[in-house]
């Protein structure tokens, strides 16, 4: 008998980047983070998985092919969640063996994958979310964001929508390295996000790579994370709770300068923006002068791509001057169809 459940995840967007790793084994990074989640409807990760004694193996398919399951973070995530399905069943005998058996995960992504665009933050929390519905665990978002940590880092904001704190805690064992929900996406239902996709090729360093090359080598690094990010951490918690889009907005954008600034300073140095996403923060710039204020702010994660946040009332015009003077750039009119997603939970 095969039992199976299936599920989506979302991406999730860092305004106060996650860059570092003071335990790479369990995946405990060296900052707190805040993203924002997108909505499903255009970017996701749908995942199913499946369970039964006829399975020989584990298996992890992904947007068709099938993957090594031997990587430390999946064994992790499957020991993890197999443990907790192991106290259910030692506690009440009259469940299904399900913790012994070999899992089938399945996973499809609408969006490119490895391109800067959130991948493993949505595809780990949909696989975690899938094999917890698949054992009925009856563990809150936040246990299973520790468990999502050990999969990818930025997977744990992913188990919530609207705005999301990771708290990097204190504790060696990473038992309060955990995500929790600073504000649902109703809160503020006037934010929108749209994504420029500069590109949809594959990063060249990695994330997991590029941040510990970052950590060992660059001077800057280390200002950030014990000065700014906390004070920074404070400030966008209260513009959120607060919908001050400028100061969110000044705080987004100060914040994805430092972390690509970082990489800059690092030895070798990272690079993740090109010209086109140079061209993109110009625009923003521009925007925000012509408009008088700050309504618009951009951001970009370990890739090309250009995240853009403003409020409803600003859309034809934040998305109107985009698109007049980045209209021409190669990959826009392509990728028109993934712009101005609305945020939701
Ligand atoms: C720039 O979560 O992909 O997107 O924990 O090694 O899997 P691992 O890293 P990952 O790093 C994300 C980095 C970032 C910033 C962020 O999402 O906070």
């Amino acid at each position: 008998m095969i039992h199976q459940a299936s599920t989506t995840a979302p991406v999730n967007i860092a305004t106060l980047k996650y860059w570092g790793k003071r335990d790479p084994a369990l995946n405990l990074p060296t900052n707190n983070s805040i993203s924002v989640t997108l909505s499903q409807d255009d970017l996701r990760t749908l995942t199913t998985a499946s369970c039964s004694p006829d399975f020989t193996q584990d298996e992890l398919w992904l947007n068709g092919k099938q993957e090594d399951v031997s990587g430390k973070r999946l064994v992790a995530c499957f020991r993890e969640l197999r443990a907790l399905r192991h106290k259910m069943e030692d506690s009440d005998s009259s469940l299904p063996k399900l913790a012994d058996q070999k899992l089938k995960i399945v996973s499809e992504n609408n969006f490119p994958t490895a391109a800067g665009l959130a991948s493993s933050a949505a595809g780990f929390a949909a696989l975690i979310r899938a094999v917890a519905n698949l054992y009925e665990l009856q563990e809150t978002p936040e246990q299973l964001s520790i468990v999502a940590r050990q999969g990818s880092g930025s997977a744990c904001r992913s188990l919530y929508g609207g705005y999301v704190a990771w708290e990097m805690g204190t504790e060696s064992d990473g038992s309060d390295s955990r995500a929790v929900q600073i504000a649902t996406a109703d809160h503020w239902p006037e934010m929108r996000a749209a994504i420029l996709v500069v590109s949809a090729d594959k990063k060249d360093t990695s994330s997991t790579t590029g941040m510990q090359v970052t950590v060992h080598t660059s001077p800057l690094f280390k200002e950030r994370v014990t000065t700014v990010v906390p004070e920074r951490f404070a400030q966008m918690k209260k513009s959120i709770l607060d919908r001050d889009f400028p100061t969110f907005a000044e705080l987004t954008m100060r914040d994805s300068n430092q972390f690509h600034a970082t990489c800059l300073d690092s030895y070798p140095p990272i690079f993740y923006l090109n010209d086109v996403s140079r061209a993109s923060i110009r625009v923003v710039e521009a925007i925000n002068k012509a408009a008088g204020a700050t309504i618009a702010a951009y951001t970009f994660d370990a890739g090309p791509n250009c995240v853009i946040y403003y409020e409803d009332k600003n859309e034809e015009l934040v998305l109107g001057a985009l698109k007049a003077i980045l209209g021409r750039v190669e990959g826009w009119e392509k990728h028109q169809s993934v712009d101005a997603k609305k945020i939701d939970v």
